[in-house]
């Protein structure tokens, strides 16, 4: 079937502006809240048989590619706070190339937009053959990776055309963090901060209005930290893949031990600083780039910019949701700024040079 691009120009700009439906279709029917003893809780048919199993687990790796990969990064701090158990990153073709070892108490969630990516797909294969609990995550119902591991979820995000993948990496960490909160539920002392993130989750799709009022900023250097080093990490793959400029995300807590020296007045530096355990790190990152005459452009909080970037620099503020869902806010500028930055470099947002929508081959 034709899907065709409505009024939008190309299928990213168009798939950018989606993602309030489409972080909605994703929760559809999943997130129950009321009832008379006011629960808030979550409903994963695909993964209720296998709970128990995941609880008992050694270890949860997140396997993944690209996007996919930067997603289960963003995912990561609050699976390991709800569960309790060590989660570890591993890029599909890395594992590969270390043959890296994977035990039968372990659950591996691979991650994958297509469900198809030849990496993905041997890692997984190497998986089952070690005898661990293989999850899925996918959009593509009837994938090689949905149809061969044990259990999984599917994320609803509805198809994807543009290379660039930006709906699917937010209902990947949706998906992510309604898995987390499925994991966790047997803990009584978590569930306060449970239904926060539950009821966080039903307000997101109110980021419409952000999407529509971004336009054009340019960019190299990202700085994240915490829940938002994926941020950075997913918002520089964007600008390279699509605007063909080079760009970096750098985990902050990194910058004194290398990257501090490119900092000049001619560099250009996303800095995302919006409210949460790392607010104050970064304030002080803010504060460093700055007596080196860094030319930054800040991510803060809504109201806050006055108190982070001191009335100079550029400013782009985003409103507050809860810390583990901040990603999926915040990286929504970003999707923009590459969208813009391609369309004024003149290149192909829906197909970059080089590159295939789905990667099927090593
Ligand atoms: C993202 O914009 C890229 N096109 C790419 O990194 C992609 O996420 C990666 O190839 C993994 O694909 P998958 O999610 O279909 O497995």
């Amino acid at each position: 079937e034709q899907i065709n691009k409505g009024k939008y120009e190309h299928y990213m700009q168009k798939e950018i502006h989606e993602q309030p439906e489409s972080l909605t279709t994703t929760m559809r029917g999943r997130l129950i809240r009321g009832g008379s003893s006011k629960r808030k809780s979550v409903l994963l048919g695909g993964l209720k048989d296998h709970l128990k199993t995941i609880r008992r687990s050694r270890r949860i790796v997140f396997i993944g590619c690209g996007t996919s990969y930067n997603a289960a990064l963003a995912a990561r701090p609050l699976l390991e706070e709800l569960s309790g158990i060590p989660v570890m990153m591993e890029i599909a073709s890395d594992l590969l190339d270390r043959q890296a070892p994977i035990y039968r108490d372990d659950t591996i969630i691979f991650v994958s937009q297509s469900g198809e990516t030849a990496d993905t797909l041997n890692a997984l294969e190497y998986a089952l053959e070690n005898g661990a609990l293989c999850v899925g995550i996918t959009n593509t119902v009837g994938s090689a990776i949905a149809r061969n591991t044990h259990c999984g979820v599917h994320i609803n995000a509805g198809s994807e055309i543009g290379v660039a993948s930006t709906k699917a990496y937010t209902s990947q960490i949706v998906v992510m963090a309604m898995v987390s909160l499925a994991i966790g539920a047997d803990t009584i002392s978590s569930k306060p901060r449970r239904e926060a993130i539950i009821e966080s989750l039903l307000n997101l799709p109110e980021m419409k209005d952000l999407a529509q009022s971004l336009i054009s900023e340019q960019s190299l250097l990202m700085f994240g930290r915490g829940y938002n080093y994926a941020t950075a990490l997913e918002g520089a793959l964007k600008v390279k893949e699509v605007a063909l400029m080079h760009s970096e995300g750098i985990l902050a807590g990194e910058m004194k031990h290398g990257p501090l020296a490119l900092v000049d007045e001619n560099l250009p530096i996303v800095v995302i600083a919006t409210r949460d355990q790392s607010f104050s790190k970064q304030q002080s990152v803010i504060q460093q780039l700055k007596a080196r005459k860094g030319r930054l452009i800040v991510m803060c909080t809504e109201g806050d910019a006055a108190a982070v970037c001191g009335g100079s620099g550029r400013v782009i503020e985003v409103p507050l949701v809860v810390d583990c869902l901040q990603p999926v806010v915040n990286i929504v500028p970003l999707q923009l700024l590459s969208y813009h930055l391609t369309v004024l470099r003149g290149y192909n947002v829906d197909q970059p040079r080089n590159l295939a929508k789905s990667v099927t081959t090593e």
